[in-house]
């Protein structure tokens, strides 16, 4: 079974990006140590980070043919901006959980609302780089 592990805008900065909000945590921290958690789980996981709507899109136009099983999106900002982005997520039909690394609903008013949320299984927010690992667990027990 393969998953598809989305990261969106800006998250390609981690580790150096407000490390007291977000971590200290690369992404190539985050892709390693999920693709043991696969290892070790039997899944196989493919990745992608844009910065651009139109990219992470194709991207899971794409997973439609490609047989991925489920996704773990997170959007970054574009969760709280992006009706295209929900509906591409809605479009291909394939399971989805979200992820963010910052419990949204704790800062900023407008990181309240997730555009993606409602065509999503769960949303997973505030407890770092180890909410990946959850979808990820979370996805397979909902698969299997
Ligand atoms: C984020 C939260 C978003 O509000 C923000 O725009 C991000 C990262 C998170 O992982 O906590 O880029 O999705």
């Amino acid at each position: 079974m393969t998953f598809l592990v989305l990261h969106g805008p800006n998250l390609n900065l981690l580790g150096s990006r407000e490390p007291e909000v977000y971590g200290h945590e690369t992404l190539e921290d985050i892709n390693r140590q999920l693709t043991d958690l696969g290892r070790e789980l039997g899944v196989n996981l493919v990745f992608f980070q844009s910065n651009h709507e139109g990219a992470l899109i194709d991207r899971i136009h794409a997973a439609r043919t490609e047989g991925i099983a489920g996704m773990v999106i997170n959007p970054g900002g574009l969760t709280h901006t992006s009706v295209a982005l929900r509906d591409a997520i809605a479009a291909v039909a394939i399971p989805t959980v979200e992820v963010h690394l910052s419990n949204v609903h704790a800062r900023e008013e407008f990181r309240r609302h997730s555009y993606v949320a409602p065509v999503v299984l769960g949303q997973i927010a505030g407890l770092g780089a180890f909410g990946y690992q959850l979808a990820v667990r979370g996805l397979l027990a909902r698969l299997k």
